[in-house]
């Protein structure tokens, strides 16, 4: 049984690392030499023996200083290497067999060539090592392989030296920054180069390099667009320019998470490079952008700049996210990206967080550390650098951020570095927003506003309290900035001046909640205004205000901030949900709300794109945070029944606004129209609007358009959309990245007999239990995004599912594990859902032989706190 890894144990390396020559042998095996230079550490004596990592290694030779040992010299258990103590060197040659490696960590196969993924502990796979980040070492990497079968090789950094040996060729990489070793990358395979270039501030010039399967040359171009865009925006937002010569990136079809930031050398799940308007989505080409800039902003945040230790996780990725999130928000079709990106943390970290898996920021223990890259590392870690750079203002951020690059440049550091380096120059002390990266859960911050008509005065009262979570009963205040403005009857924000200050202070003010109970008294107010709260999302956090239906649809209309005319939206559905969920009598939408939203749809000043935001309906994953524990069954029927209701109330604007946009050919367009057509094939109107639904598939010039009509009509089912599926699947049967789709859309229907046609599509030649995306296009989209056939009520979705994570168990732990979060949430359900979900927890936590990954997530789903 393995014991938990603990912030508080931390202690520096025993040694320090020189430099890394690595020769790698590809033949009918693959040999790996590893030779170290090594020198002792200031202020710390030599050991009798060094522990080195080494994972499922053959171990071939060993030598210390120079001397060759004999076995009996040294200890290999397949997981440590222990040696004598080293004066200058050592030197490895082991053996390694990646053409059985299924969990993608190390080096594993992919449609003929070999690809490494080192993050987090995969570098101890290929040879023995400290692989820990805070061991920092230039690297020099010799590849040798077969011409013919392997003619791209590549590794970090600069091509030095190239030879040719017969049906032999060799290839020299040198790194000259020092790094840690899961920042390491080599590819040895048969590959397209699309070649690109970029001028640097500064005048230098960088050969860009993104390398493909054979034939699919023509769907870089976005990825190089995106990634010499991010290249600039970091050169003007931060004063950060490439380090190298060369930048690359390779596609990769089996890859366990999107891309990686390996120095000069990123490995990419080609679902976040490869894209045509005929087979990727306007949401693709968003992602795309995204994944390329977070992946190019680590050099940065991440590489230069690295983690001490694996706690400090959040250190690189919630930066790298913040500045990925600012980065979209500044491109074409940006306007929503906020709002987007609030959905999914709303959706995926905030259950997380109400959760057994529920961990801080930084984490203070773990088992096995792939299961710490969640939304609460990524996305709430995002969102406490957001909350610092606001407190500071743009100006004092950046002086921050340049104090931090500055003084950090080279080195492995903590969550306390970032934080004192960011307030340094301001004088700001902003030590107060450590408690977010120690304390799990997500506050509840409650508001009520009172108005004062004799002194006229309004005072807003907060009240925060975060409730406990596993191993964290009692939790302290936390600083919660609140963005707000006070809204008049004509939705125009009011001066704003509190007690105390001589004269207003502009129209929308930040202003920090630290204590339980914090109040702000506004002066010369004088009716009640509705305030505008947490604009911009100002705080990652549960507001619980005491707005009326009339105030939150004064908000949707007038608003001036999008985030906050989002949330009343939202709001309006929610409490609509409320009411059914309670009442047996038919509940629904209020007139006043179907007039609120009927004016966003007639609203033709507005963008399109902000429009389709507001019109949409909440996630599910959204509604079980609000409403559980809950019946899942009942909740989604309601959910769809409210959409049916909003659907027929405003048809025949649906289809007017819908066939008024039929004419542009822009995302913002796709966006509403998509939006009207899902309500128009809501449940009850879809059979009068199915055949202009076949005819969008039919005519669609994108994939935009062609996906959203499949989806909608295999949703309902029948003729049209068996003979629709059949002609997608036709066009696109050899890409395998659009079938990925294909299966997506089928895992989601709601229509038919769920676990027949979930058989079928695993039956499917195209199907491969080893390709991530495969099982996350099935299983993945099944779990989470067809809630009326996975919360089945006689457990069939559950055990159908749990089936899945066994047979994954063995072949990739990360993704099995990561598959088997779906079931955490078994509290938020009444019963029999409840019991029937832990029951498959249960089974899945009593198979033999289970690794440190699942051990881990399914303890802490069953565990009792
Ligand atoms: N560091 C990567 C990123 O966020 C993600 C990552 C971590 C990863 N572990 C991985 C990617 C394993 C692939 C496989 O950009
Ligand atoms: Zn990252």
């Amino acid at each position: 049984m393995q014991t938990p890894k603990r912030l508080a144990d931390y202690t520096p390396p025993p040694l320090e690392l020189r430099s890394i020559h690595l020769t790698i042998r590809f033949a009918e095996q693959v040999e790996v030499i590893g030779e170290l230079a090594v020198a002792p550490r200031p202020g710390r004596s030599p050991d009798s023996v060094l522990v080195l990592d080494a994972e499922d290694l053959e171990v071939l030779e060993v030598a210390v200083d120079g001397r060759v040992l004999s076995p009996q010299d040294y200890r290999y258990d397949g997981a440590h290497l222990e040696i004598p103590w080293p004066e200058t060197s050592v030197r490895t040659r082991v053996r390694i067999d990646p053409d059985r490696n299924t969990r993608l960590e190390g080096l594993f196969p992919c449609g003929g060539g070999y690809f490494t993924q080192c993050e987090a502990e995969g570098f101890r796979r290929i040879t023995p090592y400290l692989d820990r980040p805070d061991v920092l070492a230039p690297f020099e990497v010799t590849l040798h392989a077969d011409r013919q079968r392997f003619p791209i090789l590549l590794a970090n950094g600069n091509c030095v030296e190239t030879g040719i040996e017969g049906d032999r060729h060799w290839a020299r990489w040198v790194d000259p920054y020092p790094k840690p070793a899961y920042l390491f990358a080599v590819v040895a395979a048969d590959l397209a180069c699309v070649e690109d270039r970029f001028v640097t501030a500064s005048g230098r010039e960088v050969a860009l390099a993104c390398y493909v399967a054979h034939g699919l040359e023509d769907r870089c171009g976005h990825a190089l667009d995106s990634l010499k865009a991010a290249m600039r925006w970091d050169e003007e937002n931060y004063g950060r320019e490439y380090d190298l010569d060369r930048y690359m990136i390779v596609a990769v079809s089996d890859f366990n998470m999107g891309a990686m930031e390996n120095k000069g050398l990123n490995i990419f799940n080609s679902q976040f490079v490869l894209a045509r308007p005929d087979t990727a989505t306007d949401d693709d080409y968003h992602h795309i952008a995204s994944v390329v800039a977070h992946e190019y902003f680590h050099n940065w945040t991440g590489n230069r700049i690295t983690c001490r230790d694996w706690f400090q996780l959040s250190l690189k990725e919630g930066l790298t996210v913040f500045r990925d999130q600012c980065f979209s928000a500044d491109q074409p079709g940006g306007a929503v990206q906020r709002i987007r990106d609030v959905a999914r943390l709303k959706a995926m970290q905030f259950r997380e967080d109400a959760g057994p898996l529920a961990h801080p920021v930084r984490p203070e223990s773990y088992l096995e550390i792939n299961n710490f890259y969640t939304a609460t590392v990524y996305e709430k870690g995002a969102e406490v650098v957001r909350m610092m750079a606001n407190t500071l203002g743009p100006a004092a951020f950046r002086r921050g951020m340049d104090r931090y690059f500055d003084r950090h440049d080279g080195q492995a550091v903590t969550v306390e570095d970032f934080v004192d380096a960011l307030g340094t120059d301001s004088g700001q002390d902003l030590s107060d927003f450590l408690i977010w990266y120690r304390q799990a859960g997500t506050p509840r911050l409650a508001v009520r506003g009172v108005h004062d008509p004799a002194n006229r005065t309004y005072t807003l009262e907060f009240c925060q309290h975060t409730p406990p979570t596993p191993g964290q009963p009692d939790k302290q205040p936390v600083p919660i900035p609140v963005r707000l403005a006070l809204l008049d009857a004509s939705g125009e924000p009011l001066p704003l001046r509190l007690s105390g200050e001589d004269r207003a202070n502009g129209h929308e003010r930040v202003l920090v909640v630290r204590e339980a109970t914090t109040r702000f008294c506004f002066e010369d107010v004088a009716v009640p205004p509705v305030p505008s709260l947490l604009r911009g999302f100002s705080a990652p956090v549960h507001l619980a205000d005491d707005l009326t239906l009339a105030d939150r649809l004064h908000l949707l209309r007038h608003d001036r901030d999008p985030m906050v005319r989002w949330q009343a939206a939202q709001q309006v559905w929610i409490a609509a949900l409320q009411q059914a969920m309670t009442s047996t009598a038919s509940a629904g939408l209020a007139p006043a709300a179907i007039a609120g939203f009927a004016s966003v749809l007639d609203d033709a000043a507005l963008d399109p794109t902000l429009a389709a935001e507001l019109l949409a309906l909440p996630a599910y994953e959204t509604l079980l945070d609000a409403f559980a524990p809950a019946d899942p069954y009942r909740l989604e029927s309601l959910r769809q029944q409210l959409r049916s209701q909003l659907a027929r109330e405003l048809e025949s604007r649906w289809a007017a606004r819908y066939a008024a946009l039929a004419g542009r050919d822009d995302p913002a367009a796709r966006a509403l129209r998509n939006r009207c057509l899902q309500f128009l094939m809501a449940d009850g109107l879809e059979v009068s609007y199915r055949g202009l639904c076949r005819r969008q598939f039919d005519e669609a010039g994108t994939m935009t358009e062609r996906l959203t009509a499949l989806a909608l009509l295999v949703d309902h089912g029948g003729e049209d959309a068996e003979s629709a599926l059949a002609a997608f699947h036709e066009r696109h049967a050899h890409d395998d990245l659009v079938l990925d789709k294909w299966f997506r859309i089928q895992a989601q229907a709601r229509h038919g007999a769920a676990l027949a046609r979930l058989d079928a599509l695993m039956a499917h030649p195209a199907f491969r239990l080893t390709q991530p995306n495969k099982v996350r296009a099935v299983v993945g989209a099944f779990a989470h995004g067809n809630p009326l056939h996975f919360h089945a009520p006689d457990g069939s979705g559950y055990a159908w599912v749990a089936d899945r994570i066994a047979a994954l168990v063995s072949l990739n732990p990360q993704l099995a594990a990561r598959l088997a979060g779906v079931f955490a949430g078994w509290r938020d359900l009444t019963p029999p859902s409840r019991d029937l979900m832990r029951a498959q927890l249960v089974r899945l936590a009593d198979l033999p032989g289970l690794p440190p990954d699942l051990i881990e997530v399914l303890g802490k789903a069953l565990a009792d706190n």
